[in-house]
């Protein structure tokens, strides 16, 4: 393991600059320490401007997300011994791509927070029982349908990670799909109807080519693509369900609003048998 490792890393000061640059700073290489503890250090010791985000250190709040040799990572996640183990002497960090740069490492998150609402990634009920009823109460096995997709931390790194984002701006993304499905598969919930209307398009469902690198870069093992074809083939079923049994469809748009349509593939309609 190499004792030093040269960290380029991206500057970038939209005031001053019209594109970003790299600069070089040499770090110790410790057993345990992670890529945030290296820009800690170079903070501390040697350059204060130099502007990242983050909080927990633990993997928990999202916020280091950041391009590691061209690969998105949790800067608090990944070791940089790993990388001198390589025989890199190297490591190239830069923001995550496909969002716009505030400072340096530190990225604007507003549109895809944007993304996120139109998931509706909440409770959505009918009614709501009394709270003198109590608590809505599941089996650890309903608790397991959407566990795995409850981990998500919004983290990002799956927009930094996903072509299609890359190519169309409007894609709603892995992340806000993924949730959608935690929500759709709890049984607490009755809003799939409602996220469906709005999920059941090309920006969103119908958007994803299944590349899969949401699923390879996600550090809580999320697996969003997954989530989305799951999600194709139930927008599939109500599609032709709405087809062969459009009585059906009426008595569901009475229940569910009348803004519910077709949600077939490519129909870029955004209402919801
Ligand atoms: Fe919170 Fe890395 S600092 S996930």
């Amino acid at each position: 393991m190499a004792n030093n490792i040269v960290m380029e890393i991206a500057r970038y000061s939209p005031e001053h600059q019209s594109e970003p640059t790299f600069e070089s700073y040499e770090v110790p290489v410790h057993k345990e320490w992670v890529v945030l503890d290296a820009l800690n250090h170079i903070k501390d010791t040697q350059d204060g401007t130099l502007t990242y985000r983050w909080s927990c250190r633990m993997g928990i709040c999202g916020s280091c997300g950041m391009m590691v040799n061209g690969e998105p990572k949790l800067a608090c996640a990944t070791f940089l011994s790993s990388y001198a183990k390589n025989g890199t002497s190297r490591l190239r960090v830069e923001p995550l791509r496909y969002f716009p740069i505030v400072r340096d490492l530190v990225v604007e998150v507003g549109q895809f927070v944007g993304k996120l609402k139109k998931a509706k990634p909440w409770l959505i009920r009918q009614e709501e029982k009394p709270l003198s009823a109590g608590e809505y109460l599941q089996t650890p096995q309903q608790l397991d349908d959407y566990k795995q997709y409850s981990m998500c931390i919004n983290c990002t790194l799956c927009y930094a990670a996903c072509p299609v984002v890359g190519l169309d701006p409007g894609f709603i993304g892995p992340a806000a799909l993924a949730l959608a499905q935690r929500y759709n598969k709890d049984s607490r919930d009755q809003g799939s109807q409602e996220r469906l209307a709005a999920l059941a398009h090309p920006d969103g469902i119908w958007g994803c080519t299944f590349v899969g690198e949401c699923t390879r870069v996600c550090p809580k093992h999320v697996d969003p693509a997954g989530a989305i074809q799951q999600y194709k083939l139930t927008a599939a079923f109500h599609y032709l369900k709405s087809l062969l049994m459009p009585r059906g469809q009426n008595i569901e748009e009475a229940t569910y609003g009348s803004d519910l349509g077709s949600t077939g593939p490519g129909t870029g309609n955004t209402t919801a048998a």
